[in-house]
């Protein structure tokens, strides 16, 4: 048998790695003065001194591999949220977890139904599974839970709904879910992603850690990224029924939870209180800078997250580069809008300075 390399392009991987980038994160831009990050709806505060002690301390033990199962943080979540340790699966960021619900779902032929425009990571996430997307599109920003509903059928076995929306933060509520849920056959499963619940002010809006209970095929994932400030160490956790918990834990990449992102996830539990100030905070500055751009006269949909979507169709990449030239990251979705985080006080101004220098003089060419 000959041994030369009879391909020609070497080593053969799977199609779906050949796309260009599958995600681009948003990046800081080049400007003269200090950029204001408003591209990955981010928390803008420094950690917590505790919470850097906190992993310091935990920074002397990673000659040892993490605790497996998260036990501490698991523990700790149970006493926070009253959810039983059996319930609750901590996992290396949300997007971790949501790749192993999606790697779990993913045999031969499988489908997910989720909204669009939605995060841009699910679409990822299906292909890289080998699982097919199917979009549903969104109706005044917001899930038509209806119109998914429908598309559900016998290859569907997930069905992912972003509560509220990234990038439009329109919400979900109680009702509507529950009348939804109805309607989803018992062997799909429901993955509600509420990685900005804590900025929810609505009250009518639906909370996976209230239905968990009523619907074995529903699963909940949080995040320590956003209203705790801990987007660089990627710490989320899975809330369900143990039916499907067990089997994620099967799943898991072992290990990738690191000790000192344990550590400060157990930490900022113990301090949420000074933490939910933070977003009380946030809350306060999205109907500021909202009620600012609309008085500059730009058009801004109402969020219960920590971001605001602009639809600015047409406009959106000449806008976001006004932005880039005013040393503010924006994230762009060419042709339909741009979002835009809540960030500190300072940097909501200058972007609401900036919004309303372009109304003034709206493209970026003049
Ligand atoms: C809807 C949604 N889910 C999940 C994530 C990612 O969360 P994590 O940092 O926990 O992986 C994000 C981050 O932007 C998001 O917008």
């Amino acid at each position: 048998m000959s041994t030369e390399n009879t391909r020609e392009s070497g080593p053969r991987l799977r199609a779906v790695l050949d796309a260009p980038a599958l995600f681009e994160p948003s990046v800081a831009p080049r400007a003269a003065g200090p950029a204001r990050l408003l591209g990955s709806n981010e928390s803008p505060h420094d950690p917590l001194p505790e919470i850097v002690a906190a992993m310091a301390d935990a920074a002397l033990y990673v000659n040892r591999y993490p605790d497996y199962g998260g036990r501490d943080l698991t523990a700790t979540l149970s006493r926070v949220h009253g959810v039983p340790e059996d319930r609750i699966v901590p996992g290396a960021g949300s997007i971790a977890l949501l790749q192993m619900l999606f790697q779990a779902v993913g045999e031969p032929g499988a489908e997910v139904v989720y909204a669009w425009r939605s995060f841009e990571l699910y679409p990822v996430l299906a292909d890289l599974a080998g699982v097919r997307s199917v979009r549903v599109p969104l109706s005044d920003g917001g899930h038509d839970l209806g119109a998914m509903a429908e598309r559900i059928g016998d290859r569907t076995r997930m069905v992912v709904v972003c509560n509220p929306n990234n990038p439009t933060g329109t919400v979900v509520g109680h009702e509507e879910f529950a009348e939804f849920m109805l309607r989803v056959p018992s062997d799909v499963l429901v993955v509600l992603d509420e990685a900005y619940f804590e900025y929810v002010r609505d009250p009518g809006v639906v909370s996976g850690l209230v239905l968990h209970r009523r619907w074995p095929n529903l699963v909940v994932l949080r995040t320590f990224s956003k209203a705790y400030g801990l987007a660089g160490l990627r710490v989320g956790y899975l809330v369900g029924d143990p039916a499907i918990t067990t089997r994620v834990r099967r799943a898991y990449l072992a290990y990738s939870l690191n000790t000192p992102a344990q550590a400060a996830a157990v930490r900022a539990l113990e301090l949420r209180e000074r933490l939910l100030d933070r977003v009380e905070e946030a809350v306060g500055e999205r109907t500021r800078l909202r009620d600012a751009l609309r008085a500059a006269g730009m058009s801004v949909s109402d969020s219960q997250a920590n971001f605001l979507w602009l639809p600015l169709g047409g406009d959106s990449a000449a806008f976001a580069r006004r932005c880039a030239e005013d040393g503010i990251a924006v994230r762009v979705f060419p042709d339909e809008g741009v979002r835009v985080s809540i960030g500190a006080r300072g940097d909501n101004e200058a972007f609401a300075t900036t919004c309303e220098r372009w109304m003034q003089h709206p493209s970026s060419d003049t």
